[in-house]
């Protein structure tokens, strides 16, 4: 099988030999020793580059000024960047810019490797999901929603919230929806966007964290801001995750499922992510899909939380009505409450 390749990219000869005697047991090493050196090799390579290391400061093209050519370009949502850095005001900096990870300097080698191997796995499991679904693209749409159903357990068993049952999320985000329906609230606004879409979406809102390295995922404790950020991103890397793999089927799906995975942290209020985007501005799908997420997330148990009894979890959407979810979502959903915790006995 053939190795993957790891550009690494540093202005420093020392510290690049550091990081090829690392990892070259594993895999072939590029270098580069500043950011334009890197641009070139990365255009001329895109497929064959698995993953870039990247210094910060460099002379020509800085490191954050690459990273930001890399995003602008949507080749950080294909190759993934980790930042090497000597300040933590940097991390937050370049993980806005769309790195993955970061390294603090000086490095320690097993960090390196254990950094580097994560996301070289992260990144396997994305390049065959996305084969896995341009395969199934054209075939049935029996195969094809079982394909998203695999994508959405694939995210789930991942990351240990595998009672996040995809079934569940569809049929209680499928009473809430036939309840706002019923109660003609933002009728127009789901008929347009199509009640199956919404359907389909919704498990697909935590897609993103395909991209959040174990450490912080298993991570027992309090995250750092700068671990919090990375966590952040699961909405904006969903989002980038659809539009890749989805980019064959139809556009009307692929904007509810990007609106679903970009937006569903947002809240009413404004206080959410990534954008803080407030009432009206956040797309409805989301809005809905924000509720029922929440819902099915407290009254499931997880590894380190127990399960909130039912009745507690809609006191508490109830109470976050006008904060974290729309007041007249949250209305529907105190209506059909019974009926929703019917689905977890
Ligand atoms: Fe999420």
């Amino acid at each position: 099988m053939e190795r993957q390749k790891i550009l690494i990219v540093d202005d420093s000869e020392f510290n690049r030999k550091l990081l090829v005697g690392v990892l070259q047991d594993e895999y072939d090493t590029i270098e580069a020793a500043n950011g334009r050196e890197a641009l070139e090799i990365i255009n001329k390579n895109t497929a064959m580059i698995s993953l870039v290391l990247l210094d910060i400061l460099m002379p020509e093209m800085t490191g954050l000024e690459l990273l930001k050519t890399l995003n602008d370009t949507g080749i950080s949502s294909l190759i993934p960047v980790i930042l090497i850095t000597a300040a933590d005001s940097e991390e937050e900096y370049g993980l806005n810019l769309g790195a993955v990870d970061f390294i603090t300097k000086p490095f320690d080698p097993n960090i390196v490797r254990t950094r580097v191997e994560n996301h070289m796995k992260i990144k396997s499991t994305k390049d065959m999901l996305e084969e896995l679904v341009s395969f199934n693209m054209d075939r049935s749409e029996y195969v094809w929603e079982a394909t998203i159903e695999m994508l959405a357990n694939v995210i789930e068993f991942r990351s240990f919230e595998n009672f996040k049952n995809y079934d569940k999320i569809k049929k209680i985000t499928n009473i809430l929806i036939n309840k706002l329906l019923e109660m003609n609230v933002y009728s127009d606004e789901i008929n347009d966007i199509g009640v199956n879409f919404i359907l389909t979406a919704a498990p697909l809102c935590d897609i993103g964290k395909i991209f959040i390295p174990e450490y912080i995922l298993f991570k027992n404790g309090e995250l750092t801001p700068s671990e919090f950020e990375i966590v952040k991103k699961h909405t904006i890397n969903g989002k980038k995750l659809i539009t890749n793999c989805l980019r064959a089927v139809s556009e009307k799906y692929v904007k509810c499922c990007e609106d679903v995975c970009l937006n569903h942290h947002e809240r009413w209020d404004g206080t959410g992510y990534p954008n803080g985007l407030s009432g009206n501005e956040i797309p409805v799908a989301a809005r809905i899909v924000a509720l029922t997420d929440v819902f099915d997330a407290l009254v499931t148990g997880r590894p380190y939380r127990k399960a909130f009894r039912k009745a507690e979890a809609v006191k508490i959407i109830g109470e976050s009505s006008g904060k974290d979810f729309d007041p007249s979502i949250v209305s529907a959903f105190i209506h059909v409450a019974d009926e929703i915790c019917k689905v977890y006995q």
